[in-house]
């Protein structure tokens, strides 16, 4: 029996409270088919880990991880650590030191779930945004120079290189051709005259390798646009590192808010552990109050089976989340529901078998 070993990072704030009903959807998911298993190994880095020793996680944390075959993670970031610090000093620094480089993640309208566009349902809105994940705007390249005097600079590059374009674009052409489904580009070379005319000049090249997808470029403000007044338009989408995270926070917007919104970080050579986690952050608002909305979490969950091989499973949990969403009585408070985070998480488990 094949067992998966699993770093749980629950963190901060909701992080483990949502953890933990991931936790019980991927145990029992492995119960009822009996032919694999998960081991979980928790560490309780993050933010109060911080204060306690002045670092995220310790030194030798990326040795650690290294060995498992995933890692679960709740949030990152507390009031008290900087968000600059609490995030580069433990999601960034696993996203880029395990070259998760592609970041995916389902924007799909589930039946049940609220959407705040007038007239669309499920059949619009089911996209599933492949974003840049290790450079671009995020390579944390720059300089600030002449700190607090009035000559003061900043510089904060973007950093697109040939490998890290192209590998991102091709997972996409990948995903578009094996699901049969039209591939959306996103940049802005109109303005960023050369990251993204260097983007949208690697898209035309990998895809004459494509020939069978049906491809479309946006510029990023269009694509905003468009998401919102014909979201049916996309499909399989690929973009940058910060593009994809604003048009994901408006994807989880339209598609049943941040507590159903998913994402997994892949290291697809599976040279290194990927990561999965909600889109969410922390919630310190409602954090300890056990009400927070696991699905998101859930749905990562099923990512998870999904990139382990277990497709039938992701599947499943999938369908189960949108069976309890026309469930009110079994819903947390952001989805109209009044129950908890374990009741919620422990009907979703029920309802697989
Ligand atoms: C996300 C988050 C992170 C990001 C933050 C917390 C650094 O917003 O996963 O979308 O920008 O990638
Ligand atoms: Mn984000």
């Amino acid at each position: 029996m094949e067992t998966y070993k699993i770093a749980v990072i629950a963190g901060d704030g909701v992080g483990p409270e949502v953890i933990g009903e991931a936790v019980r959807v991927l145990e029992r998911a492995a119960a009822l088919d009996g032919s694999f298993a998960f081991s979980f190994t928790h560490f309780p880095w993050g933010c109060e880990y911080y204060l306690k020793t002045g670092r995220m996680m310790p030194e030798n944390g990326m040795e650690i991880l290294k060995d498992f075959d995933a890692i679960l993670l709740g949030a990152v970031g507390y009031p008290g650590v900087p968000d600059h610090i609490s995030l580069r000093g433990l999601l960034l620094e696993i996203r880029h030191g395990f070259d998760q480089y592609v970041n995916l993640r389902p924007v799909r309208l589930l039946k049940g779930a609220p959407c705040p566009l007038a007239g669309r349902g499920p059949e619009d809105i089911r996209m599933t945004f492949v974003r840049e994940n290790t450079e671009g705007e995020y390579a944390g390249s720059g300089a600030w120079l002449y700190q607090g005097r009035p000559e003061e600079v900043v510089i904060q590059d973007s950093v697109f290189s040939r490998r890290g374009t192209e590998r991102v674009i091709r997972y996409a052409y990948e995903l578009a051709r094996k699901e049969g489904r039209t591939l959306t580009s996103v940049s802005k070379a109109n303005a960023l005259n050369y990251s993204m005319v260097f983007w949208d000049q690697i898209f035309k090249e990998v895809g004459e390798e494509y020939p069978d997808v049906e491809t479309h470029s946006l510029l990023v403000d269009a694509a905003a646009m468009f998401m919102v007044k014909d979201p049916a338009r996309f499909q399989i989408v690929v973009t940058s590192n910060l593009f994809g995270d604003i048009l994901t926070d408006l994807g989880a917007a339209i598609a049943g808010g941040m507590g159903l919104a998913a994402g997994a970080n892949l290291n697809p050579e599976r040279t290194w552990p990927s990561m999965f986690e909600p889109i969410h952050g922390s919630a310190p608002d409602i954090a300890g109050k056990g009400i927070a909305d696991p699905l998101a979490s859930i749905w990562t969950a099923a990512q998870m089976l999904d990139f382990f091989g277990h497709e039938d499973w992701g599947a499943k949990v999938v369908d189960a989340i949108e069976s309890l969403l026309s469930d009110k009585d079994r819903l947390t408070p952001d989805l109209g529901g009044r129950a908890s985070t374990e009741e919620c998480g422990k009907a979703l488990a029920d309802l697989l078998g």
